[in-house]
């Protein structure tokens, strides 16, 4: 595959991130991705104990990850969190090389992370966001389209409009996120002035929705996934893909005519 001006700016052999994902992007996902020559990314709830530590989880995290793989991996740091900042400390004091913020203004920690050679990529959905990552000096930004699961900004711009504006507007690279889904996207998206993509939930398909949405259960204490976690996790994650079920089940089908085909495969606690 081809690098871009990413590659070497993240010292990466594949412009290809794996998206920040908060409770499911662990050490092990980030250190089997960066292994295999693109960008895996931490976050920091990934892994944890209910009621757990987020900055011990995340120092858990970070050697975990460093004992798995010598390659450059990155930290998700939302900045809405009411604990953003002390997980701000913990890559700072931890030496973390990479950083993609997102969920918030990179005017506040932008100046700190660079003062110590920390690579910053934010997450943007508009235009006037991304000049404003730029203009606190972010190394990349993260164009994220309606179309990507988790939260995707305020702006709602469909990725494939999104990334050619973004392209135009900043000098620096541009990632492009939200439903990309294998090799086409990715050529697609770098032909709209992309230098390389982000990838979270879209490649794998519905039936890892319900991993997602088991995960979700399990960090909220329940055994059994319940209807609420499916809504919770599927409705957003599918509403603007119709076509990723490999066997094109659910292709043309409603959000909700999805979800409930999936609540009809979960089993009834006895
Ligand atoms: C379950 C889930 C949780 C996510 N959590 C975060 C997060 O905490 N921080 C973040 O920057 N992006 C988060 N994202 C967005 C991903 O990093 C990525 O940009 C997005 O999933 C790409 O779109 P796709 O899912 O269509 O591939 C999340 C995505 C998913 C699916």
């Amino acid at each position: 595959m081809r690098r871009t001006r990413l590659c070497d700016i993240l010292g990466i052999d594949y412009p290809i991130l794996q998206g920040g994902m908060l409770w499911l992007a662990t050490a092990e996902l980030a250190a089997a991705v960066s292994k295999a020559g693109a960008l895996g990314i931490i976050s920091p709830l990934a892994g944890m104990e209910r009621h757990g530590d987020p900055a011990e989880n995340l120092e858990r995290q970070l050697s975990i990850a460093r004992h798995l793989t010598e390659k450059p991996f990155g930290v998700n740091i939302p900045l809405d969190l009411e604990y953003s900042g002390t997980l701000i400390d913990v890559v700072l004091t931890k030496r973390v090389n990479i950083v993609v913020t997102a969920a918030g203004d990179p005017r506040h920690y932008s100046t700190l992370l660079h003062q110590e050679g920390i690579r910053i990529l934010h997450v943007i959905s508009s235009v006037r966001q991304a000049e404003i990552a730029e203009s606190c000096g972010v190394d990349a930004v993260i164009a994220q389209g309606i179309e990507a699961a988790g939260h995707h900004g305020f702006d709602e711009l469909p990725l494939f409009s999104l990334i050619p504006q973004v392209a135009d507007s900043v000098t620096v690279p541009v990632i492009a996120a939200g439903g990309i889904v294998d090799s086409r996207g990715v050529v697609a998206a770098i032909s709209l002035g992309a230098q390389g993509v982000q990838l979270g939930a879209s490649p794998r398909a519905s039936l890892s929705l319900m991993k997602i949405a088991k995960a979700i259960a399990l960090f909220d204490g329940h055994e059994f996934v319940t209807p609420d976690h499916v809504q919770e996790i599927a409705v957003p994650a599918i509403a603007h893909r119709m076509v990723l079920d490999p066997q094109a089940r659910f292709s043309g089908a409603t959000a909700e005519g999805i979800v409930e085909e999936i609540l009809k495969t979960i089993p009834v606690p006895t």
